[in-house]
C-alpha cells in the first residue's frame, strides 16, 4: 500500500527471485521501485482502458501470466495492498496455476483494511465489522448489523454494473442512500477514508453525514466506512444458557 515500507521481506525475496514479475499497480512509482529489483517487470495497466469491462482486464491478465507460467518460468505476481483481498485476478491466477499442475501460492499483504484499523482507530473485534463491495451490497439482500462497523469497498464505483466505469455517478448513490437509510439515520456521520501511499502524505479521513454522501467527490481509493449506530444487545436467552452449563 505504502510506497517503500509495506512490502513484506519474503514478498521482496519472491519478486528479486522470479524470472518475470507481472506488476497490477497503477503508480508509476511503485513500477519504477519494482523494477529495482527484477530485470523483467512487466506492467498489467495497459490492459485496463476506458469503456472495456474489467472482467475482461482481469481475464487477460491471468492468461499472459499463465502463459509464461506454461513456458515453465518463475511467475511472480506484485499487486499492491493484499493481492487477494476484493482482488479477482490473483486468485483465479493461482486456482488455473493449480488446475493445471504448476505450484502457486499467494503471500498476504497490508491491505487498505489493515491501514484502516491503524489509521482510524478501529478495533474489528470491539462492535464487529462487515465488509462488502459497494456495488454487490445493492444487488443482493445482505442483513445489515448496526451495532457493528459496516465498510463499503469501491465505493468510488458504485452502481458499476457493466463494470466499464471508472467513478461512482451521483444517482448511483443516491440509490445507495435508500438502502441504508432504512438502517441508519440521514445525520449519521459515516467516514471517506484513503490510506496514504507514500511516506510524504497522510491518509485522509473525511467525516460527513450519510445523507450528503452523494454529493461527495469519491476516487478508486476511497473506501467507506460507516460506525456503528445502534448499541449492541445483550442475548439474554444465551447468557442464561451459558450461565446454566456447570
Ligand atoms: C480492487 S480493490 C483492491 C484492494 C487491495 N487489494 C487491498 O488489499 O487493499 C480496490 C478498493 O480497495 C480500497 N482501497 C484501495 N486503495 C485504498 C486506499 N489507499 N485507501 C483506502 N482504501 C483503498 C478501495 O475501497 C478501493 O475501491
Amino acid at each position: 500500500m505504502k510506497l517503500g515500507a509495506h512490502i513484506s521481506p519474503i514478498s521482496r525475496s519472491y519478486i528479486e527471485n522470479a524470472d518475470v514479475v507481472f506488476m497490477g499497480v497503477s503508480s508509476g512509482l511503485v513500477e519504477l521501485w519494482i523494477q529495482e529489483m527484477n530485470g523483467d517487470v512487466r506492467s498489467l495497466q495497459p490492459y485496463y482502458q476506458e469503456g472495456k469491462s474489467r472482467l475482461k482486464t482481469y481475464k487477460e491478465m491471468v492468461k499472459v501470466m499463465l502463459d509464461e507460467v506454461r513456458k515453465g518460468k518463475k511467475v511472480c505476481g506484485a499487486f499492491y495492498g493484499h493481492p487477494g483481498v476484493f482482488a479477482w485476478a490473483p486468485h483465479k491466477a493461482i486456482e488455473q496455476a493449480k488446475a493445471e499442475g504448476f505450484k502457486a501460492h499467494m503471500e498476504p499483504g497490508i491491505s487498505a483494511e489493515d491501514c484502516l484499523y491503524a489509521d482510524l482507530g478501529i478495533d474489528p473485534g470491539t462492535y464487529g465489522c462487515q465488509h462488502y463491495e459497494a456495488t454487490q451490497f445493492l444487488l443482493y439482500k445482505k442483513r445489515i448489523e448496526s451495532t457493528a462497523y459496516l465498510i463499503l469497498w469501491q465505493i468510488g464505483l458504485t452502481g458499476d454494473l457493466d463494470l466499464t466505469q471508472n467513478n461512482a455517478k451521483k444517482d448511483y448513490l443516491e440509490v445507495l442512500l435508500d438502502l441504508l437509510v432504512k438502517d441508519y439515520r440521514p445525520e449519521h456521520e459515516v467516514i471517506i477514508y484513503s490510506a496514504s501511499l507514500t511516506a510524504l502524505n497522510n491518509f485522509s479521513e473525511r467525516k460527513v453525514p450519510l445523507m450528503s454522501l452523494p454529493n461527495e467527490k469519491l476516487s478508486m481509493n476511497d473506501t467507506l466506512v460507516i460506525p456503528p449506530a445502534k448499541k449492541m444487545l445483550r442475548n439474554e436467552l444465551f447468557v442464561t444458557k451459558l450461565n446454566e452449563i456447570v
